[in-house]
């Protein structure tokens, strides 16, 4: 086994047997010796086998393991056997795994003292923190080589800053895509979406609009189904409200020789192991793959993105589909791991090892035509630099709200700082006291849309009763009066890689209790936030870490590092009130529910 290490800014880089990675990272470090291998002070072994390379360490009695993504566990991902495999999701509850975004980083913590380590590499790592093993966290990489990463820093910020420089500093973000936005599946007719937005900003602002698959004709990128209505129409009176329109694209390309993308895109899909175009089943039918790893197919597609939002004035696109997921008895599946891709330099690949890396390029292709604000179902590492992630196809539950929290928590420290979920969850009956919940535990996750399944119950704030009404308008109104600091979050974000939203421990590193818990969460530096989640409840313990809280509903200044219950409606504190008086006056006109 060759083994190399090389070093630069507290970042060490290690190559096992002259693997040659996807993906280049930026670095660019000074050659070591291979003594260096450690996290701290613990030693990092790397054994070969049969299977392919195995990374180990100790894991200490005491050690704290965070990050790894979207993963359905709490903050401490101690104690879990995860695989990074893009995977479509439906319905996934606590515990489900993979799911939809794969990123094989994590952050350890021991006595304080935290480290990462990023594996660069797409194909399905299983990382397993203290389970096969009690004292033991163990990486598997399928491969007979690989490239790692072990990343130093004295906090967690800073451990995240240098994963970003790593892997890529996050897209900007336009300010609407901060706002609130609306979704289902499917607004149909176009009529129809014109009488929601007005029914909805009799109550509410919104920011945009999401198009769902039935906007198509069968489902056909790329086109207009003839009774949806007239596009252009749709997106006038859009535009006219200042309501931005994103518009849904799967990566399925059906096959037929009649459809316009299909033909220009030929010589640009996968392959099957014949080389023949790899052809699989998806809801248009029998559909070619797009193979994004490769910069001819990726120029073809932008030019076909390039084309749909100037001709329609599309303002943004929602990908989806794009772990990528085929059908096999009606269920999504990961694409078959034996189709090939062709790299830029000509060598072939199998599916199953780049697996993880397809939505990477695909977001890249679809960035590089010039797209303001791309929403991504599927990530991998450096998916940040073109688009924002949302959570999938979550279960309306109030167990599966709360996972929200520690989910999204997990993947901003993770590198994505946009995240959000869908609002009221998307299978599943949501009643009226869910959604509004729902509505305000999500008051400050960057990304704030609704969005519901086919059939399922209606979740427009219009068609709620006053109460909820009320609790809905009052967490979109706190979310507005904090935009300025949403704002700055998200240039901190751009800039430096920074999550905007982040657990507790984020914060408080040295603080042992911030690692368990999973339903609160800090919004930047300053502001701590413990919505209510549990059904019938109008009042909850808050945890609040050693320091000065202000809380700015009782107007009362407290000490931290101690547990307290607030019978607030929206259970919020602010560390440093520096700078917002402006936000505290907007704060002081809502009026709150003292019996929510
Ligand atoms: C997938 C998406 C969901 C969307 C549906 C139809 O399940 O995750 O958000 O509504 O497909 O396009």
């Amino acid at each position: 086994m060759k083994v190399e290490v090389f070093l630069s800014k507290g970042i060490t880089k290690i190559n096992v047997n002259d693997y040659k990675p996807l993906m280049k990272m930026n670095f660019n470090g000074k050659k070591a010796d291979p003594k260096f291998i450690k996290m701290r002070e613990e030693k990092i072994n790397i054994d070969e086998t049969s299977e392919g390379i195995i990374l180990s360490k100790d894991l200490g009695v005491k050690e704290h393991v965070i990050g790894l993504g979207e993963k359905a566990f709490g903050t401490e991902r101690r104690r879990t056997r995860t695989v990074m495999y893009n995977t479509d999701s439906f319905g996934y509850g606590y515990g489900t795994d993979p799911l939809y975004v794969s990123i094989p980083f994590f952050i350890s913590v021991r006595d304080g003292l935290p480290s990462g380590l990023l594996v660069n590499n797409a194909s399905s790592i299983v990382f397993d923190i203290g389970v096969e093993d009690y004292g033991k966290i163990k990486i598997e990489i399928p491969e007979n080589g690989s490239e790692f990463y072990i990343i130093d820093g004295k906090t967690i910020e800073e451990i995240v800053e240098k994963l970003s420089f790593l892997t890529g500093k996050p897209f900007k973000i336009p300010g609407w895509a901060l706002g609130h936005m609306i979704s289902r599946y499917s607004y149909f007719p176009s009529e129809k979406i014109i009488k929601v937005v007005d029914e909805y900003r009799k109550f509410l602002p919104v920011e945009a609009v999401f198009l769902d698959v039935d906007y198509m004709d069968r489902y056909k990128n790329f086109t207009w189904s003839e009774s949806f209505g007239k596009p252009e129409k749709l997106l006038k009176e859009m535009h006219k409200r200042n309501v931005k329109v994103i518009t849904i694209v799967d990566p399925s390309i059906p096959v037929n020789q009649k459809y316009g993308p299909f033909m220009r895109g030929l010589g640009n899909y996968c392959d099957d192991e014949n080389g023949n175009i790899y052809i699989d089943s998806m809801w248009p039918g029998r559909c070619a793959f797009p193979d994004f790893l490769n910069q001819k197919a990726r120029a073809w597609w932008s030019d076909e993105i390039k084309r749909w939002i100037k001709k329609y004035r599309i303002d943004g696109i929602w990908l989806d589909m794009n772990e990528p997921t085929r059908l096999v008895d009606e269920k999504g599946v990961p694409l078959d791991p034996d189709a090939i891709h062709t790299k830029d330099d000509g060598t072939r690949v199998k599916h199953s090892l780049i697996h993880n890396a397809y939505p990477l390029f695909e977001a890249k292709a679809t960035y590089d035509a010039g797209v303001k604000f791309i929403l991504s179902r599927s990530g991998f590492i450096g998916i940040q630099r073109y688009a924002a992630i949302w959570s999938g196809d979550s279960v309306s539950s109030w167990e599966d709200m709360r996972l929200q929290i520690p989910l999204l928590t997990g993947l901003s420290i993770s590198g994505v700082p946009y995240v959000g979920c869908d609002i009221g969850g998307f299978s599943g009956h949501s009643d009226a006291e869910l959604i509004a919940r729902y509505y305000q535990m999500a008051a400050f996750f960057p990304i704030m849309r609704n969005h519901k399944i086919k059939g399922g119950n209606d979740q427009e704030i219009y068609v709620l009763p006053d109460k909820f009404r009320g609790m809905i308008q009052r967490a979109v109104r706190m979310r507005y009066a904090f935009m300025p600091y949403l704002k700055e979050l998200a240039k901190e974000a751009h800039g430096k890689g920074h999550p905007m939203i982040r657990p507790l421990c984020y914060e408080f590193q040295g603080d042992e209790n911030t690692y368990m818990i999973d339903d609160e969460y800090m919004v930047g530096k300053d502001v701590l936030y413990a919505p209510i989640v549990e059904k019938g409840r109008t009042s909850r313990d808050v945890y609040l870490p050693k320091g000065k809280w202000y809380d700015p509903w009782k107007k009362e200044s407290m000490e931290g590092g101690k547990w307290i219950t607030s019978d607030n409606e929206m259970p919020l504190f602010i560390r440093s009130l520096k700078g917002k008086e402006r936000i505290l006056e907007a704060l002081s006109e809502i009026r709150l529910d003292s019996n929510s």
